[in-house]
């Protein structure tokens, strides 16, 4: 037997490792989770419904692609049904598109800061990242187009932006994409499409229409509050998104996932009650924090980005000593989702009794 032990991928070096860690003892006191942008709220009462129906039937498959929901998403968005995708979260569309679309080499351009999935995807196919610099908390999408170059094969966008829940108008979008080389792939991630209502938001699955090159991906773990089940959608033309699917892991989205989110669409009215809240909460926490003296950018999303700079890891500690778990980026900012108003209540509170400056 060879002493040598088998080895994985090169490429895997670059790629954060997950440690697996013992269960944690649950937290004393109260704690809220403000650190993955999730829905403050539980699934609505339709999707929790569809949830127990179909727990009933997990003794078998679920489909090998959730056709039921797909077919229901085609005639949401009035899209032909051979556009649409599907996976395990947005995430797990990101797997099929690396896979599907990178090869060894290959240029990614995409903001820095923005998703942090985004390094991950195209280490992982052995592609270079080419990573743009925000303008303030802003995509530079001017410079974002400057970098694209001969050996670039995609563009990935977070629109709004995660983590600085920034966006940009539907105008300057279209521009930007005019811009983009028919062969370079433009992944439009509207994770927190529902949360951005302003009349100039762009529609990525209008721009799709006659744009080849875009993919859209949206997720029904944000504002349809289903972040548990693992759920995501998304839209293409049919060359890629039959590329896609070839990529997918086969009956990877649940029953219960795929009943959960068809219910879930069908609730409208639910869901932008739902979205509202959670929008008028987010615009009473920037409003309390302005007036506290701290700079908070305008939010399209379900969280704020504190920009506190080389303080960001001391005021996180702070909040976390009050239960407020949030997201540092060390040296950067804060990202804190919106929460439930006794949460932002507290938040207020505590951010209010550190000094300003921090
Ligand atoms: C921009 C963006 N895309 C995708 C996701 C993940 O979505 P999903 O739960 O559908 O995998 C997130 C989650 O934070 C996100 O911020």
């Amino acid at each position: 037997m060879s002493s040598h032990s088998p080895s994985p991928r090169a490429v895997l070096d670059g790629i954060p490792a997950y440690v697996p860690k013992p269960p944690q003892p649950p937290a004393t006191g109260t704690s809220h989770r403000l650190f993955l942008n999730e829905n403050p709220y539980p699934p609505l009462p339709s999707a929790l419904a569809a949830i127990s129906r179909a727990a009933a039937r997990t003794n078998l498959y679920p489909g090998i692609f959730p056709d039921q929901l797909a077919d229901a998403v085609a005639r949401k968005l009035e899209v032909p049904l051979s556009h649409v995708l599907t996976g395990p979260g947005s995430v797990g569309i990101y797997q099929q598109i690396g896979q599907a679309m990178l090869s060894p080499g290959d240029e990614v351009v995409y903001a820095w800061p923005s998703f942090e999935a985004f390094p991950i995807v195209v280490r992982m196919a052995g592609a270079v990242p080419v990573e743009v610099p925000l303008t303030g908390e802003t995509h530079d999408l001017e410079a974002m187009a400057a970098a694209i170059r001969p050996r670039t094969a995609m563009v990935l966008l977070c629109e709004p932006n995660n983590p600085t829940g920034t966006a940009v108008g539907a105008a300057e979008l279209k521009r930007f994409l005019d811009r983009v080389p028919g062969h370079v792939l433009v992944v439009l991630d509207e994770a927190y499409f529902e949360f951005y209502r302003a009349p100039d938001a762009p529609d990525g699955v209008e721009l799709h229409r006659d744009r080849p090159n875009l993919v859209v991906l949206r997720t029904f773990s944000k504002a349809y509050g289903l972040a548990g089940l693992r759920v995501g959608y998304g839209v293409a033309h049919p060359e890629i998104a039959e590329a896609l699917r070839k990529c997918a892991v086969p009956c990877g989205v649940s029953r219960i996932a795929e009943q959960a989110a068809l219910a879930a669409l069908n609730a409208e009215d639910e869901l932008l009650e739902q979205v509202g809240r959670i929008t008028a909460e987010r615009e009473r926490l920037r409003e309390a924090l302005g007036a506290q003296g701290r700079r908070v950018p305008p939010s399209a999303t379900n969280f704020l980005w504190l920009p506190l700079g080389k303080d960001s890891s001391t005021v996180a500690a702070a909040l976390e000593q009050r239960g407020l778990l949030v997201r540092d980026f060390p040296g950067t900012g804060l990202r804190i989702t919106v929460g439930s108003p006794e949460a932002n209540d507290l938040l207020i509170a505590t951010l209010g009794g550190l000094t300003p400056a921090r």
